[in-house]
């Protein structure tokens, strides 16, 4: 059985060939995402794999029935890249890694706060030019703080976790409350109470039709000033322009961002020779008090192991019984 990866990076190469020593298919790996440009070099093959910024549209769901593929296996939890009505309809399974490895990203999301509050990265460079001054890097306890959580799900619910051990006031925002994080102490409230209480907001809800643009122009307005907003979700959580707006009227003091709405065409790739024409970015990146990473939230080794054994028992149970033991991966 033949698996065609795309959007292939040495370290999936690296951890799916390793796993695959206990499944034994065949791989073909290309380093280019999955477009209507590329789906054409498919063959013989039973499932494509792929990652968070392949287009996996109407189009190409329809080459790839046409192909005969029978499976579409996604090596991350998000799913918003897939037209999933196509798939049902052109007869081709879907799935995901629903959990790999939530403390990873809830781990990031930490380390993005604690650097934009005490300037780690600021420090780090500063001692090495031998500049020991403490000017410009001041912070602020997280003790006691309030901390905003949108989407209490297996990552939002490990966050949790995580501030409430800094003795945080957390409160969240969810569809539906959590019992559990209830009984450890967290308020679950209306999505505007969240965003007017919090010293700082991080978002873990998935990208849909009701969360596209949940951070804009009139939920900005609602925060304390000089709130920190982290997003390791999904770039189109954030309406980018309005909060460029709130970081220049210092309404936003803080951004931490590991997702970007238009990432596609910069994230998982060595862009340090090229012009870059995106020119919200730049603007972005140019602010003291933002940070950028380039989507490595979920990137452990404890995350690439638990993806690439996920993502090949899925397609192994795929190709035997067509229901997956993991509920949660299959998505169609
Ligand atoms: P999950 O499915 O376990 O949890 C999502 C939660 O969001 C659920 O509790 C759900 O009820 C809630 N939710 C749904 N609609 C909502 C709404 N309108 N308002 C508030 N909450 C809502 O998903 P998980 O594993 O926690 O992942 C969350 C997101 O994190 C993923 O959808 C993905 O986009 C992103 N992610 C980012 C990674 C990175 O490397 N930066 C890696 C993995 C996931």
């Amino acid at each position: 059985m033949k698996i065609t990866f795309f959007s292939t990076q040495p370290y999936d190469k690296i951890a799916f060939n390793k796993c695959n020593e206990s499944f034994g298919f065949e791989f073909e790996f290309y380093e280019t995402h999955l477009g209507p440009h590329i789906v054409n070099v498919i063959e013989n093959t039973d499932a494509v794999c792929v990652f968070v910024n392949d287009k996996v549209n109407v189009e190409v769901i329809k080459t790839l029935a046409a192909k005969g593929v029978t499976t579409i296996a996604l090596r991350c939890a998000g799913f918003n890249n897939v037209d999933l009505e196509s798939a049902k309809a052109n007869g081709i399974n879907v799935c995901r890694v629903p959990a790999y490895s939530p403390e990873a990203v809830a781990e990031h999301a930490v380390a993005m706060i604690l650097t934009l509050n005490r300037k780690t990265h600021k420090a780090y460079n500063r001692v090495r030019e031998q500049n020991f001054s403490l000017n410009g890097l001041l912070g602020f306890n997280l003790y006691q703080k309030t901390i905003g959580v949108i989407g209490t799900g297996n990552i939002g619910k490990a966050f949790c976790k995580i501030m409430l051990g800094f003795s945080c006031r957390v409160i969240a925002f969810d569809l539906i409350a959590n019992k559990d994080l209830e009984a450890m102490g967290v308020e679950f409230l209306p999505l505007m109470d969240v965003l007017k209480q919090s010293d700082i907001v991080s978002l873990h809800c998935p990208l849909m039709e009701q969360t596209h643009h949940i951070i804009n122009k009139e939920t900005i307005a609602v925060m304390k000033k000089n709130v920190m907003l982290i997003n390791t979700s999904r770039g189109g959580l954030i309406d980018t322009k309005a909060v460029i707006d709130a970081l220049k009227s210092k309404q936003i003091g803080y951004l931490g961002i590991d997702v970007y709405e238009q990432e596609e065409k910069l994230f998982f790739r060595d862009l340090s020779a090229n012009i870059i024409e995106d020119d919200t970015i730049q603007r972005l990146m140019s602010f003291p008090n933002v940070l950028v990473t380039a989507h490595q939230a979920f990137f452990t080794e404890e995350a690439l192991n638990q993806i690439a054994n996920t993502t090949l028992t899925n397609i192994q149970e795929f190709s035997q019984q067509k229901s997956l033991t993991n509920k949660a991966a299959q998505l169609v």
